[in-house]
């Protein structure tokens, strides 16, 4: 199956798991899941935009995900899921090793996308980390099916 035919997949899939539900945290982890199963990747989870303890700031704080143990916080700016919440858009990266300030939670991540959940307004809910053992795993297909489940979920948040 191609990527672009395993993606309608999985999003009409999601559109299924998602119907009538309301819990965000039972939505995350099966849309993690579902992913991650989907599309063989070796890392897939979500952040959550949470508030940081003891200060008037936000941080993003680890939320389900399939894959190995991950960092738990992450501050505004700070790696690739820092700065895709701070400019609100999905950020595509071939190889971690030339992102400046990238956050090595694992060695063996070679390159990501993270993909913002945003609200209507434009506010950052979450955002949608994956991770690939490969160089250049990520294209515009990856951007854009994984955009349209980020689009799909972000009413429930
Ligand atoms: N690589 C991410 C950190 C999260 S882990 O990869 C799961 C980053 O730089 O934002």
């Amino acid at each position: 199956m191609s990527k672009i035919e395993s993606y309608k997949l999985l999003v009409e899939q999601i559109k299924a798991l998602i119907e009538g539900e309301r819990d965000v945290v039972a939505v995350m982890a099966n849309v993690a899941a579902a992913i991650h199963e989907a599309m063989g990747f070796w890392w897939t989870g979500f952040y959550r935009v949470m508030p940081k303890a003891g200060s008037d700031e936000k941080e993003l704080v680890l939320g389900p995900f399939q894959g190995p143990v991950a960092c738990m916080h992450i501050p505004f700016g700070r790696g690739v899921c820092g700065t895709a919440w701070e400019r609100r858009e999905t950020i595509v990266v071939p190889d971690v090793e030339q992102f400046p300030g990238h956050i090595a939670c694992s060695s063996l991540s070679r390159s990501e996308i993270v993909v913002p959940v945003l609200s209507q307004t434009g506010e950052v809910f979450a955002v949608l980390d994956i991770d690939s053992k490969e160089l250049s795993t990520f294209d515009d297909i990856d951007r854009q099916y994984l955009e349209t489940v980020c689009s799909l979920i972000a009413p429930i948040f």
